[in-house]
This record gives C-alpha cells, structure tokens and sequence, in this order.
C-alpha cells in the first residue's frame, strides 16, 4: 500500500482531511497526517518512507526532499511553488505539481474584504471612503487576479490589468482595461491588488519608483508573498507619503517598524489567511489527492511545475 503524507504546518480544515482520507481509502493508499509541525526535522522524519507528499507553504527543501527516499511525487495543494526545491525535485526524479486556481476565491475575497478594510481606516471609527468609482490594478492576471477584478466590478470600481503573459485580448474580454506597462498600471490606480509569484524576476520588485507613481489617497494590498516587497523602499514611501496605506496578507520581516510608525495606515495578518477557507482547503485538497492517485495509476502529470 502506497504512503501519502499530508504535511502542513498549517493544517487543512477537518472536513478537507476527511474527504483526502475517504477518497484514497477507496483507492488503497494509506494516509499519514503531520499537521502543525514546529521544527523541519518532523517534517524530515516524516518523509522518510513515504511515497507522495501533499504541502501548503510548507518548505519542501533539498534536504527534505533528499531525506524522501521512496518519494515520486510532491502536490503543492494551492497555487505558489515558490516553496518547493524544483531543481531538487527533478535531480531525484520527482514530480512537482499545484493545484491551480483550486484556491483562488478565497484569496480573491480576502484581497476584497481588506481593500474595504482600508477604505474604512480599519474600521477605527473615522470616515473612511467608498470603493465605487474608484480605480482598481491588478498586477498579474491570473486566476486570482482575474477573480478580484470581476468582484471588484460589483463594487462599481474601474479595472486594470497588467500581465505580460497574457494577450490584450484575453484580459479585455472580461471588461477590465489592459494596459501596456506595469508603470501605466500603477500611475492610473488607487488600489493594487499583487498577484505575482515570487521568482527571482519579482522578488523586492515592488519598489518606491513604481509605488510613487500610484495616485494620491493609494492602497497596495498583497495576497501574493512577501517577498515581491522591497521592504526598505516601503518604509521609505510611507515616510514620505502619509496618504499610502499598506495591507498585508501575512506579516512582512519589517512588521514592528510598520506596526509602530504606520499606525493606521498598515495591516498584516498573523499568519497567510487568503486560502485559509473550509472551501479552499476542501478543493486544493481534493485535487491534490486526485492528481496523487491519476499519476500513480495513469502517469498523469497534467499539473507538474519542474518539467
Ligand atoms: C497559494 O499559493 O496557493 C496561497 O498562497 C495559499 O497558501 P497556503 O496554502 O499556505 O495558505
């Protein structure tokens, strides 16, 4: 009987480990479950002898993934992989997958509820301002961006798009307003909604140039990572510009300064809480075990991200 481990030091909800276990039951594969793990050499323990692995954030390292023996293949159960070795996947011949856009709601409604939360001044009793008529970038047009911007509709803000990978076309046909440079993007917006991954192309490239070009009055929310920030230049920025708010979906390395100088005018979440739904735990999960048990039994690798 194949192993499949379910690490995530962030667990799933119960009702999503219920399903993964009913679903490989029916298929014979036995699941082994590390959750809330508090240091790597659990997660090291644990791959031993299993034979997949199912992940969130969770850091699958070249040492982990060298400790893996018996391991064929890795699910990322959400959308970023910025968290997997590739390099190492693929030196050990295993397979790395994701399963896109399984999670993309409940991040894309997450993006919604704190743009509201820092049009109301974080809901500390001050009038705030509305979000109709206002103007709304999103940086990379992807699943969850693509997501933000239909909600944000209903909200009766105008949309913006910048995502080199896609055609003009592609992002018109939803009504949002493609535009030509990441630059045009952050000079036409009050808000931007970042969903870019974090790759050696994006990481700190969030920086004071672009950010200053945004108008007066501007938001930057980011469910995306951390690590596409330039954590210096957004001190910088806010120093310089007491219109700026910044929320964060999980707390950036800088977050006391943040927290003791931005007062009102910054927000992070304890821990990443955009996927951090029944629904979305539900249907990565689902997925991942599915994609598990179809590459087992069909070489199906639909999914895989170090081809
Ligand atoms: C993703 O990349 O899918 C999201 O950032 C969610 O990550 P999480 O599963 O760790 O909550």
């Amino acid at each position: 009987m194949k192993k499949i481990l379910i690490a995530t030091e962030k667990p799933f909800a119960a009702k999503a480990i219920d399903e993964i276990k009913k679903i490989a039951e029916q298929k014979n594969y036995e699941i082994i479950l590390l959750e809330k793990y508090t240091d790597k050499t659990q997660l090291i323990n644990a791959v031993a002898n299993v034979d997949a692995m199912i992940i969130r954030s969770d850091k699958a390292t070249k040492e982990v993934i060298e400790a893996a023996k018996n391991l064929k293949i890795i699910v990322r159960a959400g959308a970023g992989y910025d968290n997997i070795d590739l390099d190492a996947a693929t030196n050990n011949n295993i397979v790395a997958m994701n399963t896109p856009g399984q999670n993309s709601n409940a991040v894309a409604e997450l993006a919604i509820g704190m743009m509201i939360m820092a049009a109301r001044n974080f809901y500390n009793g001050k009038p705030g301002t509305e979000l109709k008529n206002k103007t709304l970038g999103i940086h990379a047009y992807g699943n969850v961006g693509r997501l933000v911007g239909n909600l944000a509709k209903g909200f009766g803000m105008k949309i913006y798009a910048f995502d080199p990978f896609l055609k003009k076309e592609d992002i018109q046909k939803d009504g949002t307003i493609a535009v030509e440079t990441v630059e045009e993007l952050y000079e036409k917006s009050q808000y931007i909604s970042l969903h870019i991954p974090a790759n050696e192309h994006t990481k700190q490239s969030i920086n004071y140039n672009l950010l200053n070009l945004m108008p007066k009055g501007a938001t930057l929310i980011n469910t995306a990572r951390k690590e596409v920030i330039n954590e210096n230049d957004i001190i910088k920025l806010m120093e310089d510009r007491n219109d700026f708010k910044y929320v964060s979906d999980i707390a950036p390395d800088n977050k006391d300064v943040l927290a003791e100088k931005f007062d009102n005018r910054y927000f992070f979440t304890p821990k990443k809480m955009g996927a951090q739904t029944a629904e979305a735990n539900i249907n990565a999960g689902i997925a991942a075990i599915n994609q598990i048990i179809n590459f087992f039994e069909k070489d199906d690798r639909t999914f895989q991200v170090n081809k």
